[in-house]
């Protein structure tokens, strides 16, 4: 199978999975939910759960109902943590994906709420998976989850993130800032199935593939944000338009160094070159 049709049909599977999830437009408080719909359905890539599928693959583990789900779970805490970056408390934006941001359409009490409710949701689906597969480990699952997202992962991330405006950040405060705001949840999407199904060998190599990547994701993404000059701390600042290039280069061959078994592992290399297609670095 082509990357191109790869891509479509898991991320129909994944969205089919959302659907089936998140609560209808109709329910009761609507606004809500349809506020957390518009989130997740609104152009995302799905590059996390392309990556737990990949992972998954990898370890072979079948890509069924669980893995989708296991999928929406880590694509509802993104869509979360998006809508609630997107705040004007934080990086005051007003579109994303080129549509208005949640708290535009909405307000910015529904922004707030409708990205709890969707982090909320995640651990719902958590639950979920326990119940389709009862060996699956739960609570090695739950741990990792957590500790990814919390305020020793991407929400820590953020916060550095905001504390290091318009005042040059180190090179290590960007290192952490990209590590933990971004990279934590995609090393989480990485090694989530490893936790879950018991494969725990391919941990080491999960963690580092999915930080990597992430590390280089993020400084991709400061490289073609770069001409915005908001004040958000961007590795390009710090290290320099070349110097930034060279690390997401850097990032990437650790990301393709940590697979191991070339033949199982084709579609987290094709995750690695869609990554470096997307930003042309
Ligand atoms: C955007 O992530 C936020 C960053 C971590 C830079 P994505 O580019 O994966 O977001 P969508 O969901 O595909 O829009
Ligand atoms: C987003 O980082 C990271 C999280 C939402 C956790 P940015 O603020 O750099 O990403 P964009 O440019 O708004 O997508
Ligand atoms: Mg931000
Ligand atoms: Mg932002």
């Amino acid at each position: 199978m082509n990357w191109d049709d790869y891509i479509k049909k898991h991320t129909k599977k994944i969205d089919e999975a959302l659907d089936s999830l998140l609560p209808g437009e109709l329910t009761a408080p609507a606004t809500i939910h349809k506020a957390m719909r518009y989130s997740v359905f609104n152009g995302g890539k799905r590059l996390r759960p392309l990556i737990a599928i990949a992972s998954s693959e990898y370890m072979d583990v079948d890509v069924d109902r669980t893995v989708y789900s296991m999928g929406a779970m880590i694509e509802m805490v993104h869509a979360y943590s998006l809508v609630h970056d997107d705040l004007p408390s934080m990086d005051n934006d007003d579109f994303r994906r080129g549509k208005p941001t949640v708290h535009r359409l909405f307000s910015e009490a529904i922004a707030i709420l409708a990205g709890d409710a969707l982090l909320t949701m995640a651990f719902e689906v958590m639950g979920m998976l326990g119940s389709y597969k009862t060996n699956g480990d739960i609570g090695a699952l739950l741990t990792g989850f957590a500790s990814a997202i919390g305020s020793r992962g991407l929400v820590g991330g953020q916060v550095m993130d905001l504390e290091r405006r318009n005042a040059k950040p180190t090179p290590e405060d960007i290192l952490f800032i990209h590590k933990n705001k971004t990279a934590a949840l995609m090393m989480f999407a990485a090694i989530a199935p490893a936790l879950f199904f018991k494969k725990r060998t391919y941990l080491p190599d999960m963690r580092s593939y999915g930080e990597s990547l992430g590390m280089a994701f993020q400084i991709g993404d400061d490289i073609v944000d770069h001409h915005k000059g908001e004040g958000e701390p961007s590795a390009v600042d710090v290290f320099g338009m070349d110097g930034a290039k060279k690390l997401f280069h850097e990032y990437m061959d650790k990301a393709e160094g940590a697979i191991r078994y070339e033949k199982k592992g084709v579609s987290l290399i094709a995750v690695c070159d869609w990554v470096k297609q997307e930003f042309r670095v």
